[in-house]
């Protein structure tokens, strides 16, 4: 148990590093909670106009999901991993040094279960793809891979990750409530738009 906590708290502290923020600023292009959404994540990054800058937080936000489950996997085993995974996911969602507001969650969920079942990672990946090429909606794109992900681990053959991945998909589908409310009300800007 105290190795299963140590590698959580590994997951968290990788997690919770705010990539999008700090590559923002390192750009010199602003604060982003000035900016769009006020979310610190890639799709939010896009707003100020830099493909670079979004394209970075994408890859750390992705890679410190994936880093976290490959690290505790080499080192701990498969449980280790999947807890490693899931705080590093709460750590981007929630935090501590941004006082538990953080992000939600899309790319470091793709990034871990890229590592934790890398057929599923890329069905999901894919998921977020064609629902985004079709719409150009990031969060409905997020939406779709999210809700998707448990499925695919059952027709993948990868069950022992569809536990975890419902409980992330539930908790992206909490972090997006205003982007749900304004999908329902058809305000929700397209992929890009400020
Ligand atoms: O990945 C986050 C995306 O789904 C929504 O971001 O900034 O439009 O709220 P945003």
């Amino acid at each position: 148990l105290p190795l299963l906590l140590f590698w959580g708290g590994i997951g968290y502290l990788l997690g919770s590093v705010p990539f999008g923020m700090v590559i923002t600023r390192a750009f010199g292009l602003g604060n982003l909670r000035e900016i769009g959404s006020g979310n610190i994540g890639t799709t939010n990054v896009l707003r100020t106009g830099s493909k670079a800058a979004a394209a970075a937080t994408l890859l750390l936000d992705g890679g410190k999901g994936a880093a976290a489950v490959l690290l505790a996997r080499a080192l701990a085993g498969e449980d280790a991993a999947q807890l490693a995974g899931l705080l590093a996911f709460l750590g981007h969602c929630f935090p501590v040094w941004l006082g538990f507001k953080g992000g939600k969650g899309v790319a470091t969920f793709l990034g871990l279960m890229l590592a934790l079942a890398w057929p599923v990672g890329i069905a999901c990946c894919l998921t977020w793809l064609g629902v985004a090429v079709l719409r150009r909606i990031s969060s409905l794109a997020a939406l779709c891979a999210a809700v998707a992900a448990p499925v695919w681990c059952l027709l993948l053959g990868a069950p022992q990750a569809a536990v975890l991945s419902a409980l992330l998909a539930l908790v992206i589908l909490w972090r997006h409530r205003e982007n749900i409310a304004r999908l329902r009300a058809g305000t929700e800007p397209k992929i890009g738009q400020k």
